[in-house]
């Protein structure tokens, strides 16, 4: 495995509480392999993405688990060693292109300036490397992009940029987070494929995360459903899909009329996200599910194999 998360749990503190944002989560990543991480707002996606970065706000705690990548567990690296392992090893891209971009440097030169730190290249070589790398990701004319400043580019080009900056090292693990939300909708779907062409030709593992399950559908051979801070249900994208076991998942799939479609987001399911200051004992989706008995209100469901002939299918439910 190249990424491997166990049972992570993550605190935040407040002046007078504690939210309980992560609880027990348990997800893993192979190499070149692109999973992607889907959930209503809030399900903790992005806090387990910056908990692998070690990006995590400051009044964040990990209360428990580990992050092994590469074997190695992340969580033990002195912040030194884990910021080499940001941008060498683990690549990233985010929904707004802007806050990875220098906006006072010409894109050719900040390109060039990781090229640089990741190949021990010249200065001259670390240039032709950077307009290289813009022709790589589909820029027409990267002689003269590589001379433009971010605010002179649209926000797919940026993005692009970005693509071009995370996959420069290049990463074994790049963790996208809706990096093509904030995009127009024509361009989201080129974004998309780049990334996954990208991957495919350098063997980059991608955790991908989003809001859309047509693109799940489309780029990601697995998929690992959150809800409230923890993994409902997971396993390969066409099965997971196809026969959800989850009633979250099935609500999610549910809620859209046509996953052929991949501009369809994800639909709001009937009832509120439990306040995670106060986990409850039982399951966590309980209160809004249907088919919940007093199991399920009591007794705190866990991972399980859904069907033999479908090993790594695993949801977390009492009435399956
Ligand atoms: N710094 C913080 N302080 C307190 N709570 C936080 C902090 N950061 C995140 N949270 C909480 O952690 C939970 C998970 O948030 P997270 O950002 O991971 O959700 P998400 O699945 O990425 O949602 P979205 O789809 O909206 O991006 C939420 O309840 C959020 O309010
Ligand atoms: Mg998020």
């Amino acid at each position: 495995m190249l990424l491997e998360i166990s049972d992570l749990s993550v605190e935040f503190r407040l002046l007078q509480d504690k939210v309980k944002a992560l609880h027990q989560v348990s997800l893993s990543i192979d190499r070149g392999e692109i999973v992607g991480v889907v959930g209503e707002s809030g399900s903790g996606k992005s806090v387990t993405a910056l908990s692998v970065l070690g990006l995590l706000d400051k009044n964040a705690t990990i209360t428990g688990g580990a992050i092994r990548f590469k074997g190695t567990d992340v969580l033990r690296l002195s912040p030194r060693e884990r910021q080499a392992l940001r941008g060498k090893e683990i690549g990233m891209v985010f929904q707004e292109p802007m806050t990875a971009l220098n906006p006072t440097m010409r894109i050719g030169a900040q390109l060039a300036e990781v090229f640089r730190l990741h190949r021990g290249v010249s200065r001259k070589e670390a240039y032709a490397l950077a307009v290289n790398s813009l022709a790589e990701v589909h820029i027409r004319d990267p002689e003269l992009v590589a001379r433009k400043y971010p605010f002179e580019l649209s926000g797919g080009m940026r993005q692009r940029v970005v693509i071009a900056l995370a996959m420069a090292a290049p990463p074994e693990l790049l963790i996208a987070d809706e990096p093509t939300t904030a995009l127009d909708v024509t361009i989201q779907a080129e974004i998309l494929k780049l990334m996954k062409e990208l991957a495919e030709s350098r063997g980059t593992a991608i955790m991908l995360i989003t809001h859309d399950l047509g693109v799940v559908a489309q780029l990601c051979q697995r998929v690992v459903v959150m809800y409230a801070g923890e993994v409902v249900e997971t396993g390969k994208t066409r099965h997971v899909l196809a026969a959800p076991v989850h009633p979250y998942t099935r609500a999610l799939i549910g809620a859209l009329p046509d996953l052929a479609d991949p501009d369809q987001p994800l639909q709001a399911i009937a009832g509120e996200v439990p306040d995670l200051r106060h986990r409850p004992a039982g399951c966590i989706f309980a209160s809004r599910c249907a088919a919940a008995n007093e199991q399920c209100r009591s007794q705190h469901p866990v991972l399980e194999m859904v069907s033999a002939e479908r090993e790594t299918h695993q949801a977390a439910c009492w009435v399956r």
